[in-house]
């Protein structure tokens, strides 16, 4: 049977697969598989998001107008100039669908976000991937990837899924090196676990000064919001209004507007799980170097951990040996890393667990 055919780019797309939820026969698996926040979200947006049901049959505001007025005051942003998205994923696809013709190229580093390229696959374009040093971004191989077909480069810093991060003046050296014509998508899913230290910036102000930079930013990570997808982004104007014209109208629902400026204000609530990540990647990291195993420097809310060659366990097999016991970790055969698994940071219990776990396997 014929039926219509999709875009040959379609084809080449490998669908994103989530961070697994679930075990046969465990009732409450621990889940570290898809770097949420360990310690839930703040009981300010739980209760925002329960006052907005009694206007379910409303359309949300299609503009998120206090929203962005609340986003726009905590960071010292135009209003103007931010936009929204059905997390920032959604954001993503817009920034490719206005910038990238069928032919074009999108240009990202080896170990990527697999959204991006699905993304970029969707509006036609061919996706290039250029080499790391040691496993983070790298500014020069990404500059002599770059051709005239290049009309897209992402990167996010820090990086998932490797977990490590490069200088803002690396960032802004990659910048420089762009053509005006090609769009820098600066991901800062993780930006909340890296700021405030040296040599930081989540690339707010580049997108405020550059006429061709998209920074992302989302309320699925430090704020623990993911269920409500809500993602937002600056740009300079035009940016902005390109990506408006194509958004879908109502595409951030009125729970997740209100639960959103709730988190915004709830700074404790921010600090605590930064600290809470940061003092939690370091103890993880530790103990993974002390059972023979190769963790990559981390710098947000998860390790993301190697077997060496010749070690007792092979990636996917220490996988479901952890699954056997109850916890859910993230396989990353399917970003180029066979040999690697990503571990969020949970809560003090559930790596108490995961560190029982990691010794009874390794050491008996
Ligand atoms: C690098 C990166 N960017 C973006 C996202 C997705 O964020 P959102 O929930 O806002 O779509 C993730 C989620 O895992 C991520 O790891």
């Amino acid at each position: 049977m014929s039926g219509p055919i999709p875009k040959p780019t379609i084809a080449a797309i490998h669908p994103y697969v989530a961070g697994k939820s679930k075990i046969a026969g465990i009732a409450q698996p621990i889940k570290l598989s898809s770097n949420e926040n360990a310690l839930g979200f703040s009981p300010a947006a739980r209760a925002a998001f329960l006052a907005s049901a009694d206007t379910l049959h409303r359309y949300a505001d299609s503009y998120a107008a206090n929203l962005r007025d609340a986003i726009a005051a905590k960071h010292g942003l135009d209003p103007a100039r931010i936009i929204f998205g059905e997390g920032s994923d959604e954001i993503f696809s817009l920034a490719c669908q206005a910038y990238l013709n069928p032919g074009e190229a999108m240009l990202q580093p080896h170990y990527a976000f697999a959204a991006w390229a699905i993304a970029g696959r969707a509006a036609g374009a061919e996706v290039i991937s250029a080499p790391e040093r040691d496993y983070t971004a790298d500014v020069d191989a990404l500059l002599a990837a770059l051709t005239p077909k290049t009309r897209v480069v992402f990167i996010s810093n820090p990086a998932s899924p490797t977990g490590t991060r490069i200088p803002f003046s690396e960032i802004k050296r990659l910048h420089a090196g762009l053509p005006e014509n090609v769009l820098l998508v600066l991901d800062g899913a993780y930006a909340e676990y890296a700021e405030g230290e040296a040599d930081y910036e989540p690339g707010l102000s580049l997108a405020a000064d550059a006429s061709n930079v998209l920074a992302t930013r989302t309320f699925s990570k430090i704020h623990g919001l993911a269920a409500l997808r809500i993602g937002w982004a600056y740009a300079a104007a035009p940016i902005a209004d390109a990506l408006n014209r194509i958004r879908l109208p109502f595409n951030v629902p009125t729970a997740s507007q209100a639960a959103a400026i709730a988190a915004l204000g709830d700074a404790d609530f921010v600090e605590t799980s930064r600290i809470h990540a940061r003092t939690g990647r370091e103890k993880l990291a530790r103990h993974l170097t002390q059972l023979g195993l190769i963790a990559i420097p981390p710098a947000s809310n998860f390790v993301t951990v190697r077997t060496p060659p010749g070690f007792a366990f092979d990636a996917p097999a220490l996988e479901r040996a952890l699954a056997e016991r109850g916890i859910l970790v993230r396989g990353l055969s399917n970003y180029a890393m066979p040999d690697a698994l990503r571990i969020t940071i949970g809560t003090d219990g559930e790596m108490e667990a995961l560190y029982r776990a990691l010794s009874d396997i390794l050491t008996r």
